[in-house]
């Protein structure tokens, strides 16, 4: 049986760092409430010029170079986001151009911040079934394009960035096992109000901005994403003693403390990104993943559990030996 693995991974942040101390000369907050409601303490953002496409192609640049493959090597590109550059083409597309990979299978998913989580499974999937050899797989956004600046409920929790890998094809796992779910009736929880088939026309004006029920989401995410980790362990009749790692998305530091609780295990084996990036959404868990390979913690062999919950409600993790 033909398995998946990561051969690589890369990153890109934006130059531009906001922190905590900047945001309270922009709105009624403090540094402290942030950090002990969220765990962040700065996050990058994007320059007003500076897109998606342009964040997934660095990123991609890294992922490649640590998988010691070239453009030539990749025969699909999939990336999730919530935040593309354009209605169309997709994100995909774009990147796929911009990075000289010939003529394959190239496009985007949206699941908000379970996007790349969606993106590795479906990845995983087409590698599974021989229809693919090499997929470069993405999670990035511009979330900080779609923020109102003046609600200081929203403004403080996030940040942009990309995170990318390359999926390969593996005769020993890799990928265990995959999970992922969703449930439509959160929508009113947490959700962007205007889009391409619904009023356009508002979506550059005041009222376009993330809306969100906190303590709402906080609740359903804990609970969630206790219960995905059980079931991804579960399908790879795996115990949650023997996983080395959690690699959770980024939302908030209460939330990643409740999974780890959950499946106990003790924060130093959890990666922990959000005080550095805030939530980016799709890119949050493909950047922690990075950034824990790059600094030598996580290491080939070991157990990984990567797991996320966003808009829609979405929710998902894969396991995987990396
Ligand atoms: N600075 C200061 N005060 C603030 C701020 C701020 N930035 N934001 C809200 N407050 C105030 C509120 O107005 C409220 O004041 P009030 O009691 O006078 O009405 C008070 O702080 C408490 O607000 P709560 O909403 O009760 O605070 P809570 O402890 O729930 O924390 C938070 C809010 C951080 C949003 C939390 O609910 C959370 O993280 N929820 C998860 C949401 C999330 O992560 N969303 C991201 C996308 S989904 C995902 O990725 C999982």
């Amino acid at each position: 049986m033909t398995y998946s693995r990561i051969a690589g991974t890369g990153r890109y942040l934006p130059e531009k760092i906001l922190t905590n101390f900047d945001l309270e000369k922009m709105v009624d907050t403090t540094d402290e409430w942030i950090r002990t409601r969220t765990g962040v303490e700065r996050r990058h953002c994007v320059a007003p010029d500076q897109t998606t496409s342009d964040m997934c192609v660095e990123a991609a640049k890294l992922a490649m170079e640590s998988a010691g493959v070239g453009p030539a090597d990749i025969d699909m590109v999939i990336v999730g986001t919530t935040s593309p550059d354009l209605i169309f083409p997709n994100v995909g597309t774009l990147v796929q151009h911009r990075l000289g990979i010939p003529s394959c299978p190239a496009f985007s998913l949206e699941a908000a911040c379970t996007g790349f989580i969606y993106a590795l499974t479906t990845a995983d999937k087409f590698i599974k079934a021989d229809a693919a050899k090499r997929v470069l797989v993405i999670g990035a956004e511009c979330i900080t394009k779609l923020i109102d600046w003046d609600d200081r409920n929203t403004c403080v929790l996030f940040g942009d960035g990309a995170g990318a890998v390359i999926l390969e094809p593996s005769d020993e796992p890799g990928i265990m096992a995959c999970h992922l779910g969703a449930d439509g009736q959160y929508k009113e929880l947490l959700y962007y109000p205007f889009g391409a088939s619904k009023d356009l026309a508002k979506a550059g004006t005041d009222e376009a901005a993330i809306r969100m029920s906190g303590k709402d989401v906080f609740k359903v995410a804990v609970h969630t994403l206790g219960d995905v980790a059980s079931k991804t362990l579960d399908a790879a009749g795996i115990d949650k003693s023997e996983l080395d790692w959690l690699v959770p998305h980024q939302a908030n530091l209460r939330i990643i403390q409740a999974t780890a609780k959950r499946l106990d295990l003790p924060m130093e084996k959890v990666i922990v990104t959000v005080q550095d990036h805030g939530n980016t959404s799709a890119a949050s868990v493909p950047l922690a993943l990075d950034v824990g390979v790059r600094d030598g913690r996580i290491q080939r062999g070991q157990l990984v559990l990567m797991e996320a919950f966003g808009g829609g409600f979405t929710w998902g993790s894969v396991l995987m030996r990396f």
